[in-house]
C-alpha cells in the first residue's frame, strides 16, 4: 500500500459559496470622472442609510450633488463664512469640532490639498492661508494652539497641508463612534521638487491613531491639467489623479486618543 492512500485531505479553511452570480457590475477602485460622480460609489460601499454624517469641509457641497441627503442625518460645515450654501454652518474649524465624543457614523473631509496648485517651488504660497480661509477670525483658538505647540514656528508648505490632515484626523477619531468611517479626499504633490505621496503619509499617521485603512479610490481627471511656467524640461509626471481614502475607527479602541475638553454638541 502506498503512503498516498493514507494521506488525509486537508480540511478547507473557509466554506465555499457556490450559489453567487458572476458579475462585473461592481464598485471599482479607480474611475475617470468628477468627484461628485465617484463619491456616491464610496457612500454605497461604506455608508448605510440613516447614518449621522458630518462633512466638515463642505465648501459648495459639490460632493453631494448626486446624493439624496434626506437619507441621512446630515451636518455640513466649513471654516468659511461667506459663499456657503444655506444649509452649511460656517465658521467651524475641522481641527476643533463642536461635537461631543463618538457622535457620528461618518466624517467626510476634503481640505485644501496643495499649497501651490500648478506652481513650482513655493510660488503663490502667500495666497494659501487666505484662499483656504485657514487663518480667519473664527479659528484663532486653533491657530494659537498650533503657534504654541510649535514654539512660534507653525508648519509651512506641504507640512502645513499634512498638519491639517493630522489634526482633523484626531478630531475625527474623537467624534466618530466605534466602527465609524472617515472619508478623506487627498492628492499627492511635488513640493520643492520633492515627491510627496500625501495619501501614504496620511495613512501612516492615521494608522498610528488607531484607524484601519479600508479602501482607496483613485479619481482621474477627465481634462488635461497644464502648468503655467514650464522651464527647461518637465521633472515629474503632472498629477491628474486624486484619492478618496476610507478609514475605519475599529471597535474597542475608543480611548486611544485622549478626548479633549470641548463643549457638548449643540444642534445647528
Ligand atoms: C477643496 S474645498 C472642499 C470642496 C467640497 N468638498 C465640495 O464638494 O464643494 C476645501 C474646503 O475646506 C475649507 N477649509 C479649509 N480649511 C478648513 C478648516 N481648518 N476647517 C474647516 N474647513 C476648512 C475651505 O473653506 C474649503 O471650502
Amino acid at each position: 500500500m502506498t503512503s498516498k492512500i493514507s494521506l488525509k485531505k486537508k480540511p478547507k479553511k473557509t466554506a465555499r459559496i457556490n450559489n453567487g452570480n458572476a458579475t462585473n457590475n461592481l464598485i471599482f477602485s479607480a474611475y475617470q470622472g468628477s468627484n461628485n460622480a465617484i463619491f456616491p460609489c464610496v457612500l454605497e460601499l461604506y455608508v448605510a442609510e440613516n447614518c449621522r454624517i458630518a462633512d466638515v469641509t463642505y465648501g459648495k457641497g459639490i460632493f453631494w450633488k448626486n446624493i439624496d441627503i434626506s437619507k441621512y442625518e446630515f451636518f455640513p460645515s466649513d471654516l468659511r463664512t461667506d459663499g456657503l450654501p444655506e444649509d452649511c454652518r460656517g465658521g467651524i474649524d475641522c481641527r476643533e469640532l463642536p461635537y461631543q465624543d463618538e457622535f457620528f457614523d461618518v466624517i467626510v473631509f476634503d481640505p485644501p490639498y496643495m499649497h501651490t496648485p500648478g506652481g513650482t517651488a513655493h510660488n503663490g504660497h502667500q495666497n494659501y492661508e487666505e484662499y483656504y480661509a485657514n487663518n480667519v477670525e473664527q479659528n484663532q483658538h486653533v491657530i494659537k494652539t498650533i503657534w504654541e505647540e510649535t514654539n512660534g514656528n507653525p508648519p509651512k508648505y506641504h507640512e502645513a497641508v499634512l498638519d491639517l490632515y493630522y489634526r482633523t484626523g484626531k478630531e475625527a477619531w474623537r467624534v466618530l463612534k466605534e466602527n465609524g468611517i472617515f472619508i478623506v479626499k487627498c492628492q499627492d504633490e511635488v513640493c520643492a521638487n520633492r515627491q510627496r505621496l500625501t495619501h501614504i503619509e496620511i495613512t501612516i499617521e492615521l494608522e498610528k491613531y488607531g484607524f484601519i485603512t479600508e479602501d482607496l479610490f483613485v479619481v482621474m481627471r477627465t481634462n488635461k491639467p497644464g502648468i503655467s511656467r514650464l522651464k527647461n524640461r518637465q521633472q515629474h509626471a503632472r498629477k491628474n489623479h486624486s484619492y478618496f481614502m476610507v478609514y475605519r475607527k475599529p471597535k474597542g479602541k475608543s480611548n486611544l486618543i485622549a478626548s479633549q475638553d470641548l463643549p457638548l454638541f449643540k444642534k445647528f
